[in-house]
């Protein structure tokens, strides 16, 4: 798993604050990386205890993770909604999110936007007056220089992201690859957001705007949530 900021006790109690929202019989959205990893982890303790629920995951290592934990797992073409999804970001600003540091970002979009409720565990280092990350692009691979093009088109600097342990790109679990795109104080999301997706050849981009209903944000004492 890739390492980001925030101490593992912060996001245990972002992950666990998010995860005490679960009730009997809901369809739970399982999102990726280190801090929802703890809701998960929270979710089978409580499966264990007798909860009935059914898991949606959003990656292979969400899927893994819930197998390991004893989460009943459904999919998207076998319910008819999912009552809540819990999932990290790598930064917010109000409900404006920027996922996609796991790469994981296309089904997560398309797992939290079908939830009733959306609830994001994040550690206080994700937090901005504005969202300035890199965003994520996931691209089909014969697009990748085309789309690095349009990307500079409008501002951005993008970068192939790079595969720490193996030699090349990180391919996604949906086989294709990541730019990540500078562009700097980003000033109008919902913009950045639709320019970004009428490009050909992007599968999906990481901003996620206005999407988040709650960011349970986890200290080292306990959890602050933002509605
Ligand atoms: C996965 O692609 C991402 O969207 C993650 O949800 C995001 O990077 C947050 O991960 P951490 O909780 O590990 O910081």
């Amino acid at each position: 798993m890739k390492s980001t900021g925030g101490s593992d006790e912060a996001k245990r109690n972002a992950g666990e604050s998010a995860a005490a929202a679960v009730e009997d019989g809901m369809v739970v959205g399982l999102g990726t990386g280190s801090t929802t990893a703890h809701a998960i982890r929270a979710i089978g303790r409580a499966v264990d205890a007798g909860l009935d629920v059914q898991g949606v995951p959003t990656s292979f290592q969400s899927r893994q993770l819930a197998r390991e934990e004893g989460i009943p797992l459904t999919d998207l073409d076998s319910v008819s909604t999912i009552d809540l999804a819990i999932d990290g970001a790598d930064q917010f600003a109000g409900a404006h999110l920027i996922k996609g540091g796991g790469a994981a970002h296309a089904r997560e979009k398309v797992v939290d936007n079908a939830a009733s409720r959306f609830l994001v565990v994040a550690d206080p280092s994700k937090a901005g007056e504005r969202l300035s990350h890199p965003v994520p692009v996931e691209v089909l691979p014969a697009a990748r220089t085309t789309v690095a093009d349009d990307v500079h088109m409008l501002g951005g600097n993008p970068t192939l992201r790079e595969a720490a342990h193996k030699d090349g790109p990180v391919v996604t679990d949906n086989g294709n690859l990541v730019l990540d795109c500078a562009f700097g104080e980003i000033r109008s999301p919902q913009e950045l957001a639709d320019d970004l997706a009428s490009i050909p050849g992007v599968v999906e981009h990481g901003l996620f705007v206005g999407m988040a209903d709650e960011i349970h944000v986890g200290t080292d004492d306990g959890v602050e949530i933002h509605e």
